[in-house]
């Protein structure tokens, strides 16, 4: 369908779909401007989703949302939607007739839509295995043919489970999924990589740290996050397993991340899998207690080994010797400003005790 039959359809208010208000590329500051890039973001209005469209409008790039608001957040629509250039379709990507009308006329593609986390694919096995395989196998069927410029797929370092090398992690360490949600997203990963002869899209798959600092569509239930917000509201935080390392990248990095792989020439990225974060930012849960507690007064108790196995330290090296990607922010500095945002009660809506800020319960008519 091409963008004058997208729009026309619109019109006759049947399609659950926002057009964009329409503008100049706002380029100032853009390194690099791609006005002629359309992106498609799929979970485009999560955590990272909210951060990313963001990112690539102040880039030149249009931008297209398809998401469900599995978790009824759709206050942050708004948000999206009154920036120029920045459409959205709310909808299920594992529905064809939305899916094609979201590909209609874009030119690369991000696959953020998930079920994301293990506590919350535990929760809800069948529909994570839905969405994240049968849905994103689907979506990249989909894709074939279309000549896209990118497909880029964000998968976890949750997949290296456990790790016990001397060294971290490289993309090429063995995987260990210890989750249905990391299950999903190494299978996912597999299937890209084996199709990918026989189509003409060019998938990249970036396996993505734990990410931490503030977004629209906040999230609580992430490692940093958490213990900021729980320590700053001056509640009582049990940590469990508290030498297990992970690494942890911010919301914005990610974002950077991800658009230094639509930048990068096709050679240096095409296939690939890539690390995001960065290796200063791989900590220990006390660690990252410990910074929280630089700034405030906090009580904290340290117990046993919980039921999460994961533990695994990674290396960033490919993407920082082949893009040139570093992030720009670490915990220590990001966890002040965490710490305000709760004391200036921004989250105080979870106060009626129905917690908003995370990946916890699925709206019914989605689930
Ligand atoms: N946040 C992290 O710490 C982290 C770490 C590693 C990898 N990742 C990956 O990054 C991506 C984004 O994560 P996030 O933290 O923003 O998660 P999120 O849950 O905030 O966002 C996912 C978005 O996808 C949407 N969605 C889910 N199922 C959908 C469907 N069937 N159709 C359309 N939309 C659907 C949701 O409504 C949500 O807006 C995911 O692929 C995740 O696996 C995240």
């Amino acid at each position: 369908m091409t963008s004058q039959a997208l729009a026309f359809a619109t019109t006759d208010a049947e399609l659950p779909f926002v057009p964009a208000l329409e503008a100049e590329a706002p380029v100032d500051g853009a390194l690099r401007p791609e006005p002629d890039r359309h992106v498609l973001v799929i979970g485009g209005a999560g955590y990272v989703g909210c951060v990313l469209t963001d990112a690539l409008l102040a880039q030149g790039y249009r931008v297209r949302v398809l998401d469900n608001f599995l978790y009824d957040h759709f206050h942050v629509a708004e948000g999206l939607v009154s920036r120029p250039r920045t459409s959205l379709l709310v909808g299920d990507l594992r529905d064809r007739g939305i899916l094609d009308q979201a590909l209609g006329d874009v030119t690369d593609v991000v696959l953020l839509a998930s079920v994301v986390g293990d506590p919350i694919s535990r929760k809800y096995p069948d529909l994570a295995r839905s969405v994240n395989l049968q849905g994103s196998r689907a979506l990249f069927d989909a894709v074939a043919g279309r000549g896209l410029r990118r497909f880029v797929f964000t998968s976890t370092c949750s997949n290296y489970g456990l790790w016990e090398g001397e060294e971290p992690a490289t993309e090429s360490a063995p995987l260990t999924p210890l989750s249905i949600y990391a299950e999903t997203k190494v299978a996912f990963e597999k299937l890209l990589l084996e199709r990918r002869e026989a189509t003409d899209v060019e998938p990249v798959i970036l396996r993505l740290s734990t990410v931490f600092g503030l977004s629209p569509r906040m999230r609580f239930d992430l490692t940093v996050n958490e213990f900021a917000r729980a320590l700053a509201a001056g509640k009582k935080l049990e940590v469990y397993d508290k030498d297990t390392w992970r690494p942890y990248c911010h919301v914005r990095d990610i974002a950077s991340a991800i658009i230094a792989v639509l930048q990068a020439p096709s050679e240096a990225v095409a296939g690939e899998i890539f690390n995001v974060g960065s290796d200063q930012n791989n900590l220990t849960k006390q660690q990252i207690v410990e910074e929280v507690l630089r700034h405030i007064d906090g009580d904290v108790r340290y117990v046993g080994a919980g039921g999460d196995r994961r533990n695994y330290r990674v290396s960033f090296s490919k993407i920082r010797e082949r893009l040139g990607f570093r992030c720009r922010f670490d915990v220590p500095s990001v966890i002040p400003q965490m710490i305000q945002a709760v004391r200036c009660g921004l989250y105080r809506a979870d106060d009626d005790g129905q917690p908003r800020y995370g990946n916890y319960v699925v709206r019914p008519e989605v689930g």
